[in-house]
């Protein structure tokens, strides 16, 4: 991959003032969208108490933990203790953050900032993201390629499949499909993404 980001959810997939867990390498992520649509992928630990903050809710530019309601704004520094209203929180009280961008419908995430913007595929745009029990090795090659950026015909079209490394033996399957795609074309790629899950998971690559 010509590229360190990750490709860790597609834009559609996190609305605004939502948030949902996600995965980099070793680090769990709370991958999270404003109120105002701006996206981050911060560590998904509160520092309070450890709990998960893709389980929080968001309200306008803040994601607060859903257990004792702290807040944090951008740059994951801690804004609001609902029991302490009246205190300004202490800057040491600040979640990791990770790099996020979007391009091509895609949230892309990395530990540091890579020197080369995140991949665009003109023409294509972001359409589902599978979760397949296999190594990545084994899902770029039933797709005829190798890598984990692989262009493959799959149901009838043409698609860009971005694979992402997960943890426990698993990985992502992010799915960009022509622009021109009607509706059932586009259902045609879906059937045929999940028969593809079905063929690798069970070791079935011809
Ligand atoms: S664990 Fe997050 S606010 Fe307490």
């Amino acid at each position: 991959m010509p590229t360190d980001w990750t490709p860790a959810a597609l834009s559609d997939d996190i609305p605004a003032a939502s948030a949902a867990p996600g995965q980099l390498g070793p680090h769990d992520l709370a991958i999270w969208r404003s109120a105002s649509g701006r996206i981050a992928a911060w560590a998904d630990r509160c520092p309070h108490r450890g709990m998960r903050l893709s389980h929080g809710y968001v309200r306008g530019e803040r994601l607060s933990c859903i257990y004792h309601g702290w807040g944090y704004g951008e740059g994951g520094q801690c804004v609001r203790i609902p029991a302490h209203p009246e205190l300004t929180p202490p800057e040491a009280i600040k979640v990791p953050v990770f790099r996020a961008v979007e391009a091509s419908g895609v949230i892309w995430v990395a530990v540091e900032a890579p020197e080369a913007p995140p991949p665009e595929f003109p023409g294509f745009e972001a359409f589902r993201s599978l979760q397949v029990k296999a190594a990545p090795e084994a899902l770029a090659g039933a797709l005829g390629g190798s890598g984990l950026v692989v262009e493959a015909a799959l149901g009838g079209a043409t698609v860009v499949a971005l694979i992402q490394p997960l943890r426990d033996g698993a990985v992502g399957l992010h799915l960009l499909a022509p622009e021109a795609l009607g509706a059932a074309e586009l259902d045609a790629l879906s059937v045929a993404a999940e028969a593809l899950r079905r063929r690798v998971e069970e070791g079935v690559t011809a």
